[in-house]
């Protein structure tokens, strides 16, 4: 018994003056104390050599050694533990943060955005209808009966399902809805993405976006519609441009009226853009049709209105020098991310 305090003893003070300075040597002190070839599995099997009066006392002893050597383990662990976090592991926070890819506005949508802010200022508020029309909201209301030849002007997806229901062609039909609600005066833009069946080309689309916009009240005329769309036009795209009405055709207006305006890319001189006009047509407009003021029970004797009609692709490719109108809906990055608020 005493032999066994002593050895135990030594033991101790070996196992106490024990250093580790990494974690292979932290296993080694393992393998060697506590491994199942180690030091305290061969004491402990000794016990079987003790003395049967004796076992208690003895498995007491090492039971304490046990519980010495563990926790001496456990303290030796956390040391190197800790050290390896200083110098490994440890979270360096004065590090660079991963950078978020941040993403940009489609430059469509920024330049709709201006447009709707421009015309907000005027005392415009926004309207909205459905892409999926009926044909009197698209085409009959508008001055633009059945067999009119008028509705060649723009190739029209029919769904098939109905031939009563289509694909808008214009926001135009956003203005029937709103003027059959007769809450006048009415004062209002209506933006939407349009569909036409036309070849894609680098200035076609079968679909694009639209702003159109319409006013009725009593003694509008069309000094007010010149008004707002120069307006429009400088707020736009600054204060030299210029602007010329060319007069033109739409059943839903009379007397109808393109705007142009001077080239931004050569300032009037001739390029390309402009085929050598020096000018650009960017909308149509017009005083409303008193047939289209009556289909929409509105007092056609009482009230007057002007509308026009703008493609948003158009603007943006005048405001950023776009050549090709595909590449505002082939969402490739490198184009898309070049456009920042303006
Ligand atoms: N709706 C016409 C178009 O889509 C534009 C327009 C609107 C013209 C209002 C005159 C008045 O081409």
């Amino acid at each position: 018994m005493n032999q066994l305090i002593t050895q135990l003893e030594e033991h101790k003070t070996e196992i106490a003056s024990f250093v580790v300075n990494n974690k292979e040597e932290l296993e080694s002190f393992r393998i060697k104390y506590l491994g199942t070839k180690g030091l305290l599995k061969s004491i402990m099997g000794e016990m079987k050599n003790v003395p049967v009066e004796q076992k208690k006392d003895a498995g007491q002893l090492l039971n304490e050694f046990k519980v010495f050597v563990e926790t001496f383990y456990a303290e030796l662990s956390s040391k190197i533990e800790d050290a390896s976090g200083s110098s490994e592991n440890k979270i360096d926070i004065s590090l660079p943060g991963q950078p978020l890819p941040l993403g940009s506005r489609h430059p469509i949508s920024i330049v709709h955005n201006k447009i709707v802010s421009i015309f907000q200022r005027l005392g415009f508020s926004v309207a909205e209808g459905p892409e999926i029309e009926d044909d009197w909201h698209n085409f009959t209301a508008l001055n633009l009966p059945e067999n009119h030849p008028a509705r060649d002007m723009q190739d029209t997806f029919y769904i098939s399902q109905n031939p009563d229901w289509l694909l808008r062609t214009h926001t135009s039909s956003v203005q029937i809805r709103e003027m059959e609600k007769k809450q006048l005066p009415l004062r209002i833009i209506c933006p939407g993405r349009v569909y036409r069946n036309e070849t894609i080309s680098a200035r076609a689309h079968c679909f694009f976006n639209q702003v159109e916009g319409l006013y009725i009240a009593e003694n509008v005329s069309f000094a007010d519609l010149k008004q707002t769309l120069y307006f429009f036009v400088k707020e736009m795209f600054g204060e030299d441009v210029k602007v010329r009405f060319r007069p033109s055709y739409f059943p839903f207006t009379e007397p109808s009226a393109e705007m142009d305006i001077s080239c931004l890319i050569c300032s009037g001189k001739g390029c390309s853009v402009c085929k050598r006009t020096g000018w650009v047509e960017i909308l149509g407009c017009g005083m409303v049709h008193p047939s289209v003021l009556d289909n929409c029970g509105i007092d056609s004797t009482k009230y007057t209105g002007f509308a026009f009609g703008m493609g948003i692709e158009r603007i943006t490719m005048l405001t950023y020098q776009v050549k090709d109108l595909r590449l505002f809906s082939e969402n490739d990055v490198r184009f898309l991310k070049q456009f920042t608020q303006a």
